[in-house]
């Protein structure tokens, strides 16, 4: 694989069916609340431009979701396919996210990574991500 051929560009609803198949394939990325297609389409709406997808020819080889609530930005199930990492672009994605963010006049972005996801972590932290040791998440359904 030649990270040469591959090209990115803003996530659009159209890709929901290939984008959910690579969610599923990964490790480390939990489909939930928020992720049926109606949910994901308002989310795209209401962040337009924010969310990347990365494709070789016609294959979606790489998304992730980002958006912000007018104070911090947000950025959710960064996926690459197996046969396409280590060339740069996850990181690659991850820097459109924050540039859309910075664009849109947002200054810091959070992340929440699963306990068990070391491979994810250690990837945020090699990438200039730090982890909040002050701050527990925290949930409800509403
Ligand atoms: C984590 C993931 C997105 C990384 O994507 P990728 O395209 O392989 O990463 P990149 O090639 O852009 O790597 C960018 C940099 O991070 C480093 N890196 C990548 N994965 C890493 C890892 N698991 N641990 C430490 N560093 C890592 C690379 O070495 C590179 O460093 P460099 O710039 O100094 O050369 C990908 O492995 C993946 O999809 N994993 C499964 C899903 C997942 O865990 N997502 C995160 C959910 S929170």
């Amino acid at each position: 694989m030649s990270s040469a051929r591959i090209e990115t560009r803003e996530l659009l609803i159209g890709d929901y069916a290939a984008v959910v198949a690579l969610w599923r394939q990964v490790e480390g990325v939990e489909i939930s609340e928020g992720d049926l297609e109606h949910e994901i389409s308002a989310y795209l709406q209401r962040n337009p431009g924010l969310s990347r997808v990365a494709y070789d020819g016609d294959r979606i080889v790489g998304a992730v979701l980002c958006g912000h609530d007018g104070r911090r930005g947000w950025i959710y199930h960064l996926a690459i396919a197996s046969s396409y990492r280590c060339h740069g672009v996850g990181k690659r994605l991850v820097d459109e996210c924050v540039a859309g963010l910075r664009d849109a006049g947002i200054r810091r972005a959070i992340i929440l990574v699963a306990g068990d996801n070391a491979p994810g972590r250690n990837f945020w932290l090699r990438n200039g991500w730090e982890e909040l040791s002050e701050a527990v998440p925290m949930a409800r359904d509403v």
